[in-house]
C-alpha cells in the first residue's frame, strides 16, 4: 500500500492491473524544436558578456561541427509537458563509468537512449576554460548527450554552463543534488544541496540565466537526512521551479548523510517510487524522471504508462500519474546489452540494428584503434578497456574472460610502448580462450536473446 502524505516512510507502491487505454503518447518519438546549424553556431560563439568565442577554439576532438547538428535533438525548456521528449529513457550519470568511451560503446546498442556524462565539477571547467576537451570531449554519435555538473557556487556553475555551451551543443545540463560521497559532504555539493533550497534556487537561477539554448535540470533524491518529509521535498522542488527548472530527475531514495558509504546509500535507504509519481501529480507543469533500482524494461514501462493495464495508486487509492521518464544506472553498466531493444521498445524504432556481441566487440575495437591514434584524454588503456569487461555479461564463463582480460591488460600495458602487442589481438586472445563462439553471435541481454535472434 502506498501513503504519499506527510513522510515517505512506510510506503510501498501498489500496481493494480485493470484494462484501460494505454498512455502511448510517451512512446512517441519527436525530436524537439529544430534550430538551424547556423543559428546554433552563432549562439555558441557569443557568451553572455558579449565575448565572441571561436567555436573551434577548443576543438581538438574534431566533433564540434557535427555537434551543432546533433543539437537539433535538444528539447526546448519552454514546454514542460511536451509529448515530444526523447529522454523517456536515460542512462544515469555515473562517475568512472559514463565517460566518453563507455558512452560510445553504449551507442552501439542504443542510438536514442538519453546519455549523461559523469559528474564534472564546476571548478574543472572554470579553471580550465581553454582546456575543456578532457572534460567535455565526446564523439558526435553520443548525442543526445547531457552534461552533469557538480558544485555549489552559483557564479561558477553559471560560468560552467556558459563554457559547456561555448564548447558544444549538449542536450541538457544537469545539476547534481544527489551525490552522497564524502567529498560532496565535506565540500557541500551533491546531496548536501538538498539541505539548502534557497542556495539551489540561486544556483539554478544563475545556470538558467547563463544558458542560451540548453535545458537546465536537477537530479536529486526524495530527501536527505533532516529533510525527509513530503513538505521538505516540495519546498526543494519549488525552489527549482521558481528559477524556471521544468525537469527533475528523482532518485527515489533518501540520502543518509552520515554512516553510509555511497554504495550503501544506493541500496539501503528504501525506494519510494510513489513519491516521484506524486510529484508528477503535484507539479503538473514539470517533468519528472524516476530513478533508482530499475533493472528491466517492463518495470520502466509500468512507470511510464506504456503498459495498457497497469495503473499506479497510493495507499489512499488515489490514482497517480505516470512519470515522464525513467533513468537506469547500474543495470546499464552491468548488463549493457539490455539496451539493445531500447530504441524499439521505447522509441518505436523498428529499424534499430541489433548487433551481435561479436559485432559490438569488433566495432568497439575499431573505435579503440582510432582513439589510440588520436590520443585524446580518456584513450589510456585502463579507461578504454573498461567497457569490455561487461560485454559478455550472462555468459557462464564471463568471470574467466574478465580474469584473462585483466591479466593480459597488465602485460599489454608493459609491452605497448615496444609495439609488441596490439590491443585487438590481446582482447581477442581473452575472448577466444574463454568465451564459446556461439555466444559471440548472441544479441540482446541473457534470456531475451530469442526475440533478437
Ligand atoms: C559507480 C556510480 C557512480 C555514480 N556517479 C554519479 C554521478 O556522477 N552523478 C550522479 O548524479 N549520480 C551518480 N551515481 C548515481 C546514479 O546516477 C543513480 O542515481 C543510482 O545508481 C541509482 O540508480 P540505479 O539504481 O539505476 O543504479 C552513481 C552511481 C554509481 C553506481
Amino acid at each position: 500500500m502506498l501513503c504519499c502524505g506527510g513522510t515517505h516512510n512506510n510506503t510501498n507502491i501498489l500496481y493494480v492491473r485493470i484494462l484501460c487505454c494505454a498512455s502511448w503518447y510517451r512512446n512517441t518519438v519527436n525530436y524537439a524544436k529544430k534550430k538551424s546549424t547556423d543559428e546554433i553556431n552563432s549562439m555558441k560563439r557569443q557568451r553572455d558578456d558579449g565575448t565572441i568565442i571561436d567555436a573551434v577554439e577548443y576543438d581538438s576532438s574534431g566533433m564540434r561541427g557535427d555537434d551543432a547538428q546533433a543539437c537539433v535533438t535538444a528539447p526546448s525548456s519552454s514546454s514542460a509537458n511536451s509529448t515530444s521528449k526523447s529522454d523517456i529513457l536515460s542512462i544515469a550519470p555515473m562517475i568512472q563509468w559514463t565517460d566518453r568511451n563507455w558512452r560510445y560503446y553504449m551507442r552501439l546498442m542504443t542510438k536514442k537512449t538519453w546519455l549523461y556524462s559523469e559528474m564534472i565539477m564546476d571548478n574543472a571547467l572554470y579553471f580550465n576554460p581553454k582546456r575543456l576537451d578532457p572534460f567535455l570531449g565526446h564523439d558526435q554519435s553520443e548525442q543526445p548527450l547531457a552534461i552533469q555538473l557538480g558544485g555549489n557556487d552559483p557564479m561558477r556553475l553559471g560560468e560552467a554552463v556558459s563554457l559547456c555551451e561555448s564548447y558544444a551543443c549538449f542536450s541538457e545540463i544537469n545539476l547534481n543534488a544527489g551525490c552522497p560521497s564524502n567529498k560532496a559532504k565535506k565540500a557541500g555539493f551533491g546531496a548536501e544541496l538538498m539541505l539548502e533550497p534557497e542556495l539551489v534556487r540561486q544556483i539554478t537561477h544563475e545556470m538558467k540565466r547563463r544558458a542560451t539554448i540548453t535545458d537546465i535540470t536537477v537530479k536529486c533524491r526524495i530527501g536527505v537526512t533532516g529533510r525527509e518529509s513530503w513538505d521538505d521535498l516540495q519546498e526543494f522542488v519549488l525552489a527549482c521551479k521558481s528559477s524556471g527548472i521544468t525537469k527533475m530527475i528523482i532518485h527515489a531514495r533518501s540520502c543518509v548523510l552520515k554512516g553510509l558509504s555511497p554504495a550503501q546509500n544506493r541500496t539501503i535507504p528504501p525506494l519510494h517510487y510513489e513519491v516521484v509519481h506524486r510529484l508528477v501529480k503535484t507539479f503538473p507543469d514539470m517533468r519528472f524522471v524516476l530513478n533508482g533500482g530499475i533493472t528491466d524494461f517492463s518495470t520502466a514501462k509500468n512507470h511510464l504508462g506504456m503498459v495498457s493495464d497497469v495503473k499506479i495508486f497510493d495507499s489512499q487509492q488515489d490514482l497517480l500519474p505516470y512519470v515522464h521518464g525513467v533513468m537506469i544506472g547500474r543495470e546499464a553498466y552491468n548488463n549493457p546489452f539490455l539496451f539493445q531493444t531500447a530504441d524499439e521498445e521505447f522509441y518505436g524504432d523498428i529499424h534499430s540494428s541489433h548487433l551481435t556481441r561479436g559485432a559490438v566487440l569488433d566495432k568497439y575495437l575499431d573505435y579503440v584503434e582510432k582513439a589510440q591514434q588520436d590520443q585524446f584524454f580518456g584513450s589510456k588503456t585502463c579507461l578504454i578497456a573498461k567497457p569490455l569487461h561487461n560485454i559478455f555479461h550472462g555468459c557462464a564463463s564471463n568471470h574467466l574472460y574478465k580474469q584473462k582480460l585483466d591479466g593480459l591488460l597488465i602485460k599489454y600495458s608493459t609491452k605497448i610502448d615496444k609495439g609488441e602487442m596490439e590491443f585487438r589481438e590481446m582482447v581477442m586472445q581473452a575472448v577466444e580462450d574463454t568465451i564459446p563462439p556461439e555466444f559471440l553471435n548472441l544479441k540482446g541481454p541473457p534470456g531475451r536473446t530469442s526475440i533478437l535472434a
